[in-house]
């Protein structure tokens, strides 16, 4: 009985708290099922060498333990070439065997594949605390949301605009760091089948570190170019005048809707079709489960910016001069900015 919490405890810990979509363990691109191979690879040698060191271990306790009425003291031994050789020749082995196949792979998928025409390329700059994705062939800029086609090279090109991240998606591979300019990193990956798979940042990065997540979505190649040219669409703006004039003047000097708008704040081109508000899951957000954004999700976030996502940069609406209806409104013109893909 003792043994049972203990045991929970090491199957929680197992079980990665329930977050199967953040798994390495189900692989879905070869890249993944490469990095998965390596694990299982190394586990096993750890196994082997457990399993010999604790049955030597056991064999010597048992074996030259003292007997009844053995009082002298035993036979002292120091040193033996033979067995020192053994033993310094079995590790190095063994490092080898796992060397061998990690480098291979470490230089296999931090390959720069971006001049490889096959390959679709996305540039990742990532931010305190969201990711920017721009596809240069497409002439496409998104955030948080990244869709690609199923089956093809993904050419990434890393970047940060402000401290160190790491781009990973546990099931299909990663994760790569994205430093300053100058150290630009590159990866590729491949998605074998269509689906949504998650994203984290894998670098402590600030107080919203936990918050930046993002979703890589795998479609096939006439949805991608669906949504590419859906993206390409002339920008929606709220249908009031007046208000999409003040959105204009304030929300597009960082962010952008179609071909209008900056670039300091995530692009916010059909964010109503996203699977979360700023990259927190829209059940996290007001506990309001779904895959698209609701006008109360946007609510929740516009009202309070800071304490949905402490440490992000982006003004409270409120100090710009937006009303609660006014934000309300915009709310719900964000939640039905949907991309027809
Ligand atoms: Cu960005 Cu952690």
């Amino acid at each position: 009985k003792r043994l049972l919490p203990l045991m929970a405890m090491f199957a929680l810990v197992l079980s990665g708290c329930g977050r199967e979509d953040l798994s390495v363990l189900r692989p879905q691109g070869p890249v993944a099922q490469g990095q998965l191979d390596l694990i299982k690879l190394s586990i096993s040698i750890m196994i082997v060498v457990m399993v010999v060191v604790f049955g030597i271990a056991a064999y010597v306790l048992v074996k030259f333990r003292r007997k009844k009425g053995q009082d002298e003291i035993p036979e002292q031994v120091e040193g033996n070439h033979k067995l020192e050789i053994i033993w310094t020749a079995i590790p190095l082995l063994l490092v080898l065997v796992l060397a061998v196949p990690t480098i291979q792979k470490v230089f296999a998928y931090g390959a720069n594949d971006w001049n490889d025409p096959e390959a679709v390329k996305v540039e990742v700059t990532s931010h305190q605390f969201w990711w920017e994705f721009t596809y240069p062939d497409h002439g496409v800029k998104t955030a948080q949301e990244l869709v690609v086609p199923v089956g093809k090279k993904i050419a990434f090109q890393l970047k940060t605009n402000d401290v160190l991240h790491s781009f990973w998606v546990p099931s299909l591979g990663g994760k790569m760091d994205t430093n300053t300019e100058g150290s630009v990193n590159y990866m590729t990956l491949v998605a074998d089948k269509a689906d949504t798979y998650i994203g984290k940042c894998a670098e402590l990065c600030g107080p919203s570190h936990g918050f930046m997540e993002f979703r890589v979505k795998a479609v096939d190649d006439a949805t991608f170019e669906q949504w590419v040219t859906a993206m390409k669409a002339p920008a929606v703006l709220p249908a009031d005048a007046a208000l999409a004039e003040k959105f204009k003047t304030n929300c597009l000097s960082c962010h952008a809707v179609g071909d209008q708008g900056g670039a300091m704040g995530p692009n916010l081109t059909g964010i109503g079709s996203r699977e979360t508000v700023a990259s927190i899951l829209l059940n996290d957000i007001s506990g309001n489960p779904g895959t698209k954004p609701t006008k109360d999700n946007m609510v929740e976030w516009l009202m309070e910016p800071q304490a949905v996502k402490p440490g992000n940069t982006m003004p409270n609406p409120k100090d710009l001069g937006f009303s609660d209806e006014e934000i309300e409104q915009i709310a719900d013109y964000l939640a039905n900015y949907k991309l027809d893909y």
